[in-house]
């Protein structure tokens, strides 16, 4: 296979520390951070560039990249033509109206007349429009939440992440319009060699994905409660036991959700489960 898979990457931002992290857990290495718009992997077929995340939809569609990594957010704002391959859940953020602080706020209604000024024209459009609002839309392209104090508008829609911009610039939220995390996507055209590649890529996400989301749990239980505690364990197939040396007692391995852990975890106890371990998992293969 002599293909070689474009990806590109923020370059500094919300999303560029998570999606390095993502591609080091898959195993796949590269330089980073070095100041180069480009950088090729030592040990996976694949060339990474490094670009402003508004750009890297477009530059998918045209196919100088196969896949990038970008804020669902730009991706449907930019309304590119490419395919979502997989939602990565992570860089989440909001898109919000927020208006001054102090200022009285009885609904979207409100806006009717006023000015808003957004980096995100066709995704506060809609909304308005969806709300049967009419209010005038004012593209800037940065420093969005400055247009109050100036005098430019009388809201603002941006990006709202740890809410720290708001605060500093006087400003609060009233309206959650959209929510986003960062999302893996494709050309829609890409040929066999580069599409295998690129579900290579998407196998290894899953499966850290699924790691991190599973713990491997040990635990010694009385005989007579390994019906019940199994049960409450179903483990990738079904849980191992096999027998400890104290008669009567047995050793259980299985995996277990992060989101139902606590709740489980109350229950096998209170079956008669002792020296509970958790133990995280690095990969998991479904
Ligand atoms: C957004 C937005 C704010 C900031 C809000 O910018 O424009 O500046 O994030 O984050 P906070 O709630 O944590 O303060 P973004 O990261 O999208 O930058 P960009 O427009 O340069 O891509
Ligand atoms: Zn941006």
């Amino acid at each position: 296979m002599s293909s070689i898979l474009r990806i590109a990457l923020q370059k500094s931002g919300r999303l560029s520390e998570d999606s390095y992290q993502l591609f080091k857990e898959c195993g796949i290495r590269f330089d980073y951070g070095t100041g180069k718009l480009k950088s090729v992997s030592s040990n996976f077929p694949a060339e990474f560039l490094f670009l402003r995340d508004d750009d890297i939809p477009g530059y998918v569609e045209d196919g100088v990249a196969d896949l990038g990594i970008v804020g669902e957010n730009v991706a449907v704002e930019t309304a590119r033509n490419v395919v979502t391959m997989h939602r990565l859940g992570f860089s989440k953020c909001r898109l919000s109206i927020a208006i001054p602080r102090g200022k009285a706020w009885n609904g979207i209604s409100d806006l009717n007349g006023k000015n808003v000024a957004t980096s995100y024209p066709r995704l506060l459009g809609k909304y308005l429009q969806e709300q049967g609002v009419s209010a005038e839309i004012h593209e800037i392209s940065g420093s969005v939440e400055i247009a109050p104090s100036i005098g430019l508008a009388e809201a603002v829609c941006d990006i709202v992440s740890s809410g720290s911009t708001l605060l500093s610039n006087g400003l609060h939220e009233v309206e959650t319009i959209f929510r986003s995390e960062a999302i893996l996507v494709a050309n829609p055209t890409l040929d066999d060699e580069r599409q295998t590649l690129a579900n290579k890529l998407l196998f290894r996400i899953k499966s850290v994905q699924a790691a991190k989301n599973n713990k491997y749990i040990v635990l010694n239980a009385p005989n007579e409660a390994l019906t019940h505690i199994t049960s409450l364990l179903p483990g990738m197939k079904s849980p191992t036991v096999t027998p400890l040396a104290t008669e009567g007692w047995s050793s259980v391995h299985s995996v277990i959700n992060e989101n139902d852990f606590w709740e489980n975890i109350e229950a096998i106890r209170a079956a008669g489960a002792e020296g509970i371990l958790v133990i995280p998992i690095e990969k998991m293969i479904h």
